[in-house]
This record gives C-alpha cells, structure tokens and sequence, in this order.
C-alpha cells in the first residue's frame, strides 16, 4: 500500500511513453499464497527515454532483455526504469515476479475469494500481477496461459478464446487464452475457480455465432437466468440501435463475492459483483432485477465504448463512462418502454434524474467538485464519481437532445471509423459528433471543463394587451463567466391545464406545444405570441440540462403542473418542488423545537395525485416518495439532520393517517395475483403498495402494520418481503419490527446478499431514534454477527455505508459519537483497502454544510484521522480536500 503523501497528476502534463508493448505473453503459475507471473513482452521504441515499467507490490525474481539479464535497471517509486541502446528500436522483455494473492486485502490486482483467485486492475491493478507499463494508451495483444492445481481451481478463465487446454503433471491443468483485440492492461482479467457455468448461443445479426456464458458458484444457477436475459436483450439492443456486434466468440460473465465496485467491462470476461448477477423471485428484489438489467447492459456496452476505442489517459475517464452510462439508461428507458409504455420510460428517467440530485449535486457543491474531465488528482481511484458518471451521462444526453437520435448515431459511427482500435480524448469524440452533424460544438465542450452544477434563473412576464408571454433566462455559473451551450425544452400551460402552442415572435403561428431552445448567451430572451392569459411556463422539460433550475413559483402554481404538467417528468418535479418547500418549513419549525406542522393545499395536491387513477401505479410510486433525505439535507442550511428527521416522522406519519383508507384501499385493489415476473406493470403495483405500507406504518396505522407483518414473514417473494420489512423497521411499531427482522435473520442467514439488506435496513432504520437503542448500538452489536465480515466491501457498504449515509439524523447525533465511530472505521478500513476506506471517508466531505456543533465535532474527527502517517494516499486526498 502507497502510505506516502501521493504527488498531484495533472492532465496537462499527458507525455507518451518512450517505449509501448505490442504483444505480451503472460504465464501464470498459480497458487493461492505464492503465484508466480512470467511476462514476456515485446516492446517498441516511439520516442526517446527508458522503458518504464510500473510495479507494485511484487517479488522480483528476473529480469532479461532479448535474453540477457537486464544491467541499466532504476528502481523508481512506481516500479522500474531501464535504459536500452540508444539504437534499438524493439526489445523483448522478460520479467518474472511473485505476488500473494491470499495477502491481497485490497482487492485490486490478483486476490483470493471464496476460495478462488480473481483480478482487477481498472485502474492501476495490473501493475500490482506483473511490471508492465501500465497506462490506458499502452494497447497489446495478450496471450495468457493458466496453470494451477485441479481440483483448487478446476475453471481457468482469461480474455478472448480459449485456444488450448489440457492437464499436468502432479494433477495441474493449464489453460491458454489468446484475445485477437488490442487492448490496454486495465481490460486484462483472469479467474481461477470451482465454478458452475449457465451458457446460451446466440447468432449475431450478421450471422456469426457465439457462446454467453455465466459463471456462479455451485448452488446459485438458478439465479443467473436473469443476468443470461439481459445479456442478450443487451446484445440486440446495440445491434438495432447502434449496429454494435458482438466481436468475440465467447463472452463472460463471472459472480464474485468480494469486489470493491459493481462490475468490470474486461475484454469478453466481464468480473461482476455477485450482487449484480444473482437473481431469483425469493431473493431479488424489482429493484434489484432492474440493476441486473442496466450493469450488464452497461459493462457489455463498454466493449465497444471503452474497450474497442479506449481512453488516453485518466481524466478522460468520461469519455467511456459518461458514454456509456447514457447508453445503458437509454436500453433500459427502451426495454421498460417496450413492456411498460411511455410512463415506464418517464419513471425511468425520473429515477436517474434523482440519484443525479442525489449524489452529484452534492458533490459539485463540495470541496471533491470536479469537471467531468478532471484536471488533476492524486489517486485515480477516487475519482470513479457521480460527476464522471452520472453527470458525464447528462453530457452526452444533451449531445443527443441536440444532435437528434439520428444525428448522434451518425457521429456514433464517424467516432469508430476514425478511433477503432484506439486511445483516445474526450475531444475525439465530440469531434466526431460535430464533423458527422456539420455543426459547431466549440461552445458545447466548455461542459467538459465545468465544475459546479449551474444554475438556469427563469422569469416570465405576461403582457394581457400585447398578448404576449416573455421569458427570460440566465445562466450563472459557479466556475466562471463564459456561457456554457444549454439544451432547454420548454412547454406553457394555460390556465386550464392544457399546452399552448409556442408561437415566437416573427414566425408563422405553430402548433407545437414543446420546444427545443438552445442557449448560448448568458441571457437569452424568448417572447411567445398570440398568448391570452397568463401561462404556467413548465421549463427544463425531460430534464433536458443538469442545471438547477430557479423559478420563482408559489404552492398554488406548483399544485397546478402536479395536476396539469403534460411533461411527466416535470410533474414529478412539480411535486418534488413542493415537498422539498413544505420540508424545509417543517424543518425550520423544528430546529425551534415548534411542532412542525403541514400545510393543507398540500395534502389536497399529494391526495389528488395518489387518486388519479389515470396514472401509472409506477409513476404515481415516484411522484409520491419523498425526495431523499440526503438530497434535502443539501438544500437545508445549516444541514441539521435531526430537525429534518423531526420533519419527516411528522410528515410522513401525517400523510399516512390522513390518507389510510386510500392506502389500504389501493393495498387491496392493486395486489398482483399470480407468479412473480420481472415486468414494469407489477414492479409499479408493488412499488405503491409498499409505499403505502412506509406511509401507513409510519403512522402506527395498525391494518397496515399488521399487513406489513403479514406480508414481511409470510410466503411471498423478495419485492413484497423486503418492501413490507422496509415499511415496518420505520414504524413506532417496534414489536412488529423485531418478529419482521428475526423471521427474515432465520430464513436467509446463510444467504450473504441476501443478509446484506438485513444489515442495511437495521442500519438505516429511523426509528430508533425514539427507542432505547439507537442505530448506532445495533449496527456495534451487528458488526459481530456471524453473517458480518470486514473483508467483504458488501458488508461495508451495507453496513457501515447505510449508516453514514441513509441515516443522517443518528450518524450525525449531538454527542458526536457517530462521527467517533466513523472514524474508527475509516482507520481500520484503511489498512484493509483503501479503496473501500476512501469512499466511506467521503461521507463526511459536506461537513461544513452542518450546523456549528456538527461542524466542529466533524472537524475534529477529520483532524485526528490525518495526523496519522499510516493514511492511504486514497483516504488522504479526501481528507485533505474536505478540510480545504
Ligand atoms: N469500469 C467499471 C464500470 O464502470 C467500474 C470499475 C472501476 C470497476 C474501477 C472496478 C474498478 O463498469
Ligand atoms: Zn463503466
């Protein structure tokens, strides 16, 4: 582990390297403490300096040039160093080392789980299995050939097509993988394991036949069928809608247990966290299928967008993930639209929309704010963001917003034609979508460089004799004064709920209710004609920008485009406006230890949406859920998490109360009779119905605690079971909870993922806040169950992570004793995987949003984590950053 203050990286600084690999030739001896890696590589001079090689953590046991023991070798602070003569322009290297993959708590290069050997090396793991020059712009040809004991590791698995197999002496097998592509160390992958196999074959559209495959261990087959489904309805996907083929004989899935992130795009040996691949009706919830779904979506696509044409460098880390992020948002939008209608693609949106709020916006308002193309970092690792991600996605929707689908699907095209094969910048790809669509995104590419969420300020103003609506709209940036190029889609909503026809002034009178206006000033002024009483304006439809959007609007406005918006996605965010003002207020009427109260115009909008029974269950499920509280709390200032909770309990209690009947009678109507299936029409039914069942055990309703009871610990699937568990550990119900949690403790302790959400929903539980023991006793008690385990960054996230972050009011308590244990966990963290450790650490970042107390009990913890000389250059950078 790197323990040393990390120097800063910067992207200005990209140099290319002296010597690159064009093939490599990798054979491993493998053994779960001592595996021995030789590395044969053949390298070629493109500029003048050493062959560097980064390495890690390894035993050196040789080294020869062209067969000669290697003489001119530096040892460096990232690995080796070694001169060649001046006049050779190719040499062949061979370098043996030994690594301990059981010692390897990070869970980065080659580690041990479960009894088998598996690897990651996005981004800088490879260097961590053997020396190499270890950089995303090094592109080679691997061959790899496995070697290990049999009956350990019966399945030898690595990139591209099997070419050879057989067994050994001393009963060992081997195993030779050949991968045609050229690719970069971070797409090498090998597993070793006594594995089960799921396979499928399928033609491609052109004809070629190939074989799907996913690997589980021995018991689980029967829940990889979903993950097999979503492969092939991912393969057609892109085959339609981008011309995409598959363009490998083999492609695999593998399920492990322990990995620090979800999934690993490897060339055709995608490496999954088991909890993104394992599904079955008693276990997975809707929610669960559907992440199924969009991560095996996401990492098949990266074999086009991030494998065939890769990245540079690391702060072009967007160009694949933004790209393709956005690409497994659209087939699972498409996939839910195809079974579920348009409503199913608006709640799909919604969905993203609200874990950008949730995460990203807070991160661009906090001290890791960054461009999507970072400028500088000192670990990589920390910079696999919502901002990278989530906000890169948004980046590349306004491309297509702009450019149309067709027209983006043209720069698509112009992207592989010109980069096939190659590492490339963001700059290439937003090259290829202006020169194939012939217009100019010079402007447009300042997105790249933004940091901060902007803000769009709207004022409309009506003119009854004129009979004109005028709107104007400025952007502010956070990070400077040059206007960024903004996509808004607009509609007007007159007085009667319907769109009104945008007429601009000096064009013909149109008939379009919803516009596409670009903005490229910092104000731009747009005036609607033949307008005969003043418009709701409903702006920024779809979410066509990631901008916050400040419109002055009262309740009463708000309550109309929840009733009227034909933009179903501002109708929700009609609602979320409005529940995020009437919070707020409770709040404030909190933090002054009043009695919050909640306002009745809001009760009337929030029953007329829950009746309108001309709209989707699925829909009005999200229309109908609290914004989260994370989100709330970044729009609170100063953030007091325990007022805000104060706020909720009532409100929620209230909402449950006053509405029962209608909770309990749609409880009953909306019931789904039959088997489960994974389909959007009986996700959205059971969605409500176990929202109605948070609202009402909230409010100690008892038909609904005792329906929850019912429903949590009798035979059902997972979707119904855990929403009723969910409904009930938020319940002053307590008794009910614990008979809930004790049934689900028995009937799947031996089931990990599933004890997962066990753990989680402890963690984040609410209401013990009013009983004898807080969260925080229960998860120390917990951090000693049998099902429980450090090692396992699941366990972590469920855990600890569920705490820190989806249980703000107890983590942030009073006595500091939240932020105590934080920091115990972030010291032990650290020295088992820092990557895991940097991540819990970041909780904490928006500190100083907290009120003055928080702030300083917060302080000191980040204070005394950082004298300690032991802090991974991961956890420092965070806490260095936070303390700004
Ligand atoms: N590249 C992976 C993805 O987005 C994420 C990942 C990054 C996984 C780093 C492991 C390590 O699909
Ligand atoms: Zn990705």
């Amino acid at each position: 582990m790197k323990t040393e203050h990390a120097p800063t990286i910067r992207r200005t600084d990209y140099q290319p390297l002296a010597w690159t690999v064009e093939a490599v030739d990798l054979y491993f001896t493998l053994d779960a403490t001592a595996t021995v890696v030789r590395n044969r590589m053949r390298c070629r001079r493109q500029g003048t300096g050493p062959l560097v090689l980064m390495a890690e953590g390894l035993e050196r046991l040789s080294l020869t040039i062209d067969g000669a023991p290697a003489e001119t070798v530096r040892e460096t602070d990232t690995g080796l160093e070694i001169d060649l003569p001046d006049d050779a322009d190719e040499a062949v290297v061979e370098v043996v080392t030994r690594c301990d993959p059981s010692a390897n708590t990070e869970l980065s290069g080659l580690y041990h789980s479960g009894g088998g050997l598996y690897t990651q090396c996005e981004a800088e793991g490879f260097r961590r299995i053997t020396a190499y020059p270890d950089r995303p712009d090094v592109m080679a040809r691997f061959t790899v050939t496995l070697e290990a004991d049999k009956a350990a590791f019966p399945v030898l698995l690595s990139n591209g097509n099997l070419v050879d197999s057989g067994d050994l002496a001393d009963g060992r097998h081997f195993a030779k993988w050949d991968d045609p592509f050229l690719k970069p160390s971070y797409l090498f992958a090998l597993v070793a394991a006594d594995l089960v196999v799921l396979e499928r074959r399928e033609t491609t559209r052109s004809g070629r036949e190939v074989l799907l495959q996913v690997w589980v261990e021995d018991g689980n087959l029967d829940r990889a069928g979903h993950a097999m489904d979503s492969l092939v309805h991912s393969m057609r996907w892109d085959e339609a809608t981008f011309g995409l083929e598959l363009d490998l004989d083999r492609y695999m899935i593998v399920a492990v247990s322990d990995f620090n992130m979800g999934a690993m795009e490897n060339k055709g040996l995608n490496l999954f966290n088991a909890k993104f691949v394992l599904a079955k009706p008693e276990t997975a919830t809707d929610v669960d299928y559907e992440h199924i779904e969009s991560v095996v979506a996401h990492e098949y696509f990266h074999n086009w967008t991030g494998n065939r044409v890769t990245c540079r460098d690391w702060f072009q880390l967007t160009l694949k993930e933004g790209l393709t992020v956005f690409r497994d948002q659209q087939f699972s939008a498409d996939m839910l639209a195809a079974a579920g209608g348009e409503s199913a693609r608006a709640v799909k949106r919604i969905e993203d929309v609200r874990v950008l709020r949730t995460a990203q916006f807070p991160e661009d308002a906090g001290p890791m704010a960054h461009p999507i193309r970072p400028d500088e970092y000192q670990a990589i690792d920390n910079f696999y963001t919502a901002t990278v991600y989530e906000k890169g996605a948004e980046v590349i929707r306004m491309l297509h917003t702009l450019l149309g689908a067709e027209g983006f699907r043209n720069g698509m095209d112009l992207y592989f034609s010109y980069h096939d094969g190659q590492a490339v910048t963001c700059d290439d790809f937003v090259e290829a979508m202006s020169e194939a669509n012939g217009v100019d995104l010079d402007q447009f590419m300042r997105w790249y460089s933004q940091r901060g969420t902007p803000r769009l300020r709207a004022e409309g103003r009506f003119d009854a004799a004129a009979r004109q609506y005028t709107l104007t709209l400025t952007q502010v940036r956070p990070d400077g004064d040059a206007p960024l190029h903004i996509p808004v889609a607009l509609g007007l909503i007159g007085p009667k709920g319907a769109d009104l026809p945008l007429t601009l002034a000096g064009e013909a009178v149109g008939t379009v209710t919803t516009r596409l206006v670009e903005l490229k000033d910092t104000t731009t002024t747009l005036v609607f004609e033949g307008i005969d009483a003043e418009p709701v304006p409903s702006l920024l439809r779809g979410f066509s920008a990631p901008v916050i959007l400040e419109l002055e609007e009262d309740d009463r406005r708000l309550a109309f485009r929840m009733a009227h918006d034909s933009d179903p996605f501002n109708r929700w965010d009609a609602a979320q406006r409005y529940m995020l003002r009437v919070i707020l207020a409770m709040s404030a009427d909190a933090a002054k230890g009043e009695l919050p109260q909640v306002p009745e115009p809001f009760m009337s909008a929030f029953g007329a949406l829950l009746h309108n029974e001309k709209l989707d269950p699925a829909y009005r499920a999200v229309a109908l859920t609290l914004p989260a509280e994370a989100y709330l709390l970044e729009q609170m200032s100063p953030a007091d998490p325990v007022a805000l909770r104060r706020a909720l309990i009532v409100l929620m209690r209230h909402l449950g109360e006053r509405l029962a009947d209608s909770w309990l009678g749609l409880d009953t109507r909306l019931a789904v009779a039959g088997d489960y299936r994974y389909h959007p029409a009986d996700a959205g039914r059971r969605a409500l119905r176990s929202l109605g069942l948070r609202y009402l055990c909230a409010a100690g309703v008892s038909q609904g605690v005792e329906r929850a009871l019912a429903r949590a610990t009798g035979e059902s699937h997972m979707t119904d079971r855990f929403g009723a568990l969910a409904a009930l550990v938020n319940s002053p119900a307590s008794a009910e909870a614990a008979i809930a949690l004790a049934d689900f403790e028995r009937r799947f302790a031996k089931d990990a993922l599933v004890m997962d959400k066990w753990f989680a929903i402890q963690a984040g539980a609410w209401r013990w806040i009013d009983s004898a023991q807080p969260a925080l006793a229960r998860i120390e008690a917990l951090m000693g169950h049998p099902a429980f385990s450090l090692s396992n960054p699941n366990k972590i996230y469920a855990l600890f992570g569920a705490y820190f972050r989806a249980n703000p009011a107890e983590f942030h308590r009073a006595d500091g004793a939240g932020y105590r244990f934080w920091a115990d966990r972030i010291r032990d963290l650290n020295g088992r995987n820092p990557q895991v450790a940097s991540r819990m650490a970041r909780v904490l970042e928006n500190w100083r949003r907290l009120t003055p107390a928080l702030q300083s009990a917060a302080q000191a913890q980040i204070k005394a984590l950082l004298a300690d000389k032991a802090l991974s250059a991961d956890v420092r950078e965070v806490l260095e950053k936070a303390l700004g």
